[in-house]
């Protein structure tokens, strides 16, 4: 069958990049999605139980810095869309092992923006009706003031506004703040960011990049705040907060940047930039006690008798003060909006954890990956 588009989907089988080709294989039937992915320690398919076998999807494992691997795909596929998600994304990681982080986030991303361009240059048509849609992270905007611009205390999802952003400026982060990346996890990201620009202006390659803020929800490997925070608590292990649990986080549920990169590759402007966000800015104290709160009543236990599991300890090095993001202009431009209040979404997502303890032993006792392992070896073989 002739798919109207084949659109490469990057980082598929991680958190955030899952849920994008969910999105994308139910409500596009019309297009073929290729999840590429190297199914590193962060890469599950069982994200992906429930499409597997849906005819307009396809998975194939790949480093996306293996340039003639990459560029032979998009020939054989016809390519015509890239969303790219793949990368290292977990600062702690990135502060002990920084090369990974350069080879993926960088060079991986290079190696695609290479041979898309010398694909598409080789075709008639040349980049009309093609994308190469780059996912960035607020965190390349390095960190803001610790306190909110009018002092009131986090959440600040209600008060911060486009009126209130008007009154304050560079207390968001805008698409036009300055890169000032602190972490190497960020300095890669931008980098990154800066060659996907870098293809435009030099040779017109048709990008579009944006930069959201942190993301929750079903899915997310449990080294992140949430997830591991979710997991500690139910089996009464230590929390382990850095420094005074005072930084601050800008938090999204992961389905409304599903949607937002949905609306974005089809409607963006090509060489722009969209900040993606939720207006929802919490200190890390504040959200670790809804968590624990929140387990607590969903598992029978007192609200709060978990409390005691929060643990003060060292600070994470360079840990980035406060992030917030002005998505002002995807609102304006294109009317996207969360559609999640954070109550609801937190309630879900711990729901969703407590509910797929399975998916979430396989993945602490990282046996998924010996079983991918196995498979892909014996393919190799035949
Ligand atoms: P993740 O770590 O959960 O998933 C990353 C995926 O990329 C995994 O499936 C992994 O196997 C794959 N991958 C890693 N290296 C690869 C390589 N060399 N070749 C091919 N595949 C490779 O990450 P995530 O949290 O889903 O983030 C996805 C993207 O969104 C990243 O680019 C990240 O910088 C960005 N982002 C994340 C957040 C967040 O809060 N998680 C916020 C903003 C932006
Ligand atoms: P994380 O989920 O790693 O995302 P990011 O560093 O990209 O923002 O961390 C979110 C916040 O929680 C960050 O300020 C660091 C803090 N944190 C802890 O206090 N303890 C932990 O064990 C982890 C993983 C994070």
């Amino acid at each position: 069958m002739d798919y109207k588009r084949n659109i490469v989907i990057t980082g598929g089988a991680g958190f955030i990049g899952s849920h994008v080709v969910r999105l994308f294989v139910n409500k596009y039937p019309e297009y073929r999605i290729i999840n590429l992915d190297k199914l590193t320690y962060a890469g599950n398919l069982a994200n992906l139980k429930d499409i597997e076998g849906r005819p307009n999807y396809k998975f194939v494992r790949m480093d996306i810095c293996d340039f003639e691997a990459f560029h032979r795909l998009m020939q054989e596929e016809r390519v015509d869309g890239i969303i790219h998600l793949a990368a290292e994304s977990h600062v702690d990681r990135s502060i002990k092992d920084p090369f990974t982080f350069a080879r993926t986030n960088v060079l991986g991303t290079l190696s695609l923006l290479q041979a898309a361009k010398l694909y598409w240059e080789s075709l008639p048509e040349k980049y009309e009706g093609k994308r190469f849609y780059h996912i960035s992270t607020d965190e390349v905007y390095g960190a803001l003031a610790m306190t909110h611009p009018e002092g009131i205390e986090p959440p600040f999802s209600t008060k911060a506004s486009s009126a209130h952003h008007e009154a304050y400026g560079e207390d968001f982060f805008l698409e036009t703040t300055k890169y000032n990346p602190h972490s190497p996890y960020s300095a890669s990201k931008a980098s990154s960011d800066h060659f996907v620009r870098a293809f435009h202006d030099t040779y017109g390659l048709p990008t579009i990049v944006t930069n959201c803020s942190n993301n929750y929800g079903p899915y997310q490997f449990p080294e992140k705040l949430i997830p591991l925070f979710i997991n500690n608590i139910r089996h009464r292990k230590p929390l382990p907060v850095y420094g005074k649990g005072e930084n601050v986080r800008d938090w999204l549920y992961v389905e409304d940047h599903a949607r937002a990169i949905d609306l974005i590759f089809h409607e963006g402007k090509v060489a722009e930039t969209y900040n993606i966000g939720g207006f929802n800015e919490w200190k890390n104290i504040d959200i670790i006690k809804v968590v624990i709160r929140t387990v607590d009543r969903l598992i029978g236990r007192q609200e709060g008798e978990d409390m005691n599991l929060i643990t003060y300890v060292t600070d994470r090095l360079g840990h980035d003060a406060r992030y917030a993001i002005d998505s002002t202009k995807l609102q304006r431009e294109l009317g996207w909006e969360p559609s999640l209040q954070f109550e609801e979404g937190i309630e879900k997502t711990v729901k969703w954890y407590l509910d797929n303890q399975e998916w979430m032993d396989n993945v602490t006792s990282g046996d998924y990956q010996k079983y991918y392992d196995a498979m892909y070896a014996s393919l190799n073989k035949e």
